[in-house]
C-alpha cells in the first residue's frame, strides 16, 4: 500500500470530494422529472467550465455568480423554465450534503495531530455555508477560497494558498480531489495527491498523475499517518 511520509497537513478539494454537488438536484428531483441527472451533470460541468475560461480571459466573477450561470445554462439547454425551481436549485447549493465519511476521516486525521483545510474554487458565503450545513467546522483549520486571489483552479497560485496558510512545505501537504484535473494540477504543483475516484472514471491523460487513487476517503488515515 502506498504510504506518504512526513505529511503535516490535509487539504480537501470541497465539490465532488466532501460535498456531493448533485444532492441539490436530488434535493428536488421530483420537480425535474426525467431530466434530473442530466441537469445536474450538465450544471457541474458549466460552472467547472466557466472556471476555466474566466481564469484564462482574466474576467473573473465569484463561484456563486460562476454557479448560478452554470445552472442558467443548464436548464436553458434542457428546456426546464421555472424561477422558482431555479432559485431553490441554486439555493441548496448552500446545504449540499457532505459524502457520509467526511466527518469521521477529518476528526481521526486531526485527533492524530495533522492539520486539515479545505481548498476550493467555492466562495467564502458558499464554503462557511456548506461547511455550517455539514457540521464539520469544528474539524477544520482552515477554509480557504480561490475569491482573494480572483483567479481559478488549475492555476498554481491557489496551490501556494495553502502552503502559505498552513506554513508547510508542498511535500508535506496530501491534497485529496474527486475531480481528476484538480487532483493533476495538485499533483504538478508538488503536492502529495490521493485521487478520490468515487465513480471509477478513467485516468486522465495529463502532464502529472495523483500519487495513490481511492474509491472514498475512508482509505486516507492509513495513507498518511505512520
Ligand atoms: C472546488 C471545485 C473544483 O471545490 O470542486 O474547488
Amino acid at each position: 500500500m502506498t504510504k506518504f511520509i512526513g505529511i503535516k497537513a490535509c487539504v480537501f478539494d470541497a465539490y465532488g470530494t466532501l460535498f456531493d454537488v448533485h444532492s441539490a438536484v436530488g434535493k428536488h428531483r421530483s420537480r425535474l422529472g426525467g431530466k434530473a441527472d442530466a441537469v445536474s451533470g450538465t450544471w457541474r460541468a458549466k460552472q467547472l467550465e466557466y472556471t476555466w475560461q474566466r481564469t484564462i480571459l482574466d474576467r473573473y466573477v465569484d463561484f456563486w455568480r460562476v454557479t448560478a450561470d452554470g445552472l442558467d445554462f443548464a436548464l436553458d439547454a434542457h428546456g426546464v423554465d421555472d424561477a422558482a425551481l431555479r432559485e431553490d436549485l441554486l439555493n441548496a447549493y448552500l446545504s449540499l450534503d457532505c459524502y457520509p465519511e467526511v466527518p469521521g476521516v477529518l476528526n481521526a486525521l486531526k485527533e492524530a495531530g495533522l492539520r486539515t483545510a479545505i481548498l476550493s474554487n467555492g466562495s467564502p458565503m458558499m464554503l462557511e455555508a456548506a461547511v455550517e450545513s455539514a457540521g464539520i467546522g469544528g474539524a477544520l483549520d482552515e477554509v480557504l477560497s480561490v475569491d482573494e486571489l480572483g483567479m481559478y483552479k488549475p492555476s498554481p497560485e491557489v496551490y501556494q494558498l495553502a502552503t502559505d496558510a498552513l506554513g508547510v512545505g508542498r511535500g508535506q501537504v496530501s491534497f485529496q480531489s474527486s475531480n481528476a484535473w484538480d487532483a493533476a494540477a495538485a499533483a504538478t504543483f508538488g503536492f502529495r495527491v490521493a485521487w478520490c475516484n468515487r465513480f471509477g472514471q478513467a485516468r486522465e491523460r495529463l502532464p502529472d498523475a495523483p500519487d495513490v487513487e481511492i474509491r472514498t476517503l475512508d482509505e486516507l488515515p492509513a495513507i498518511v499517518l505512520p
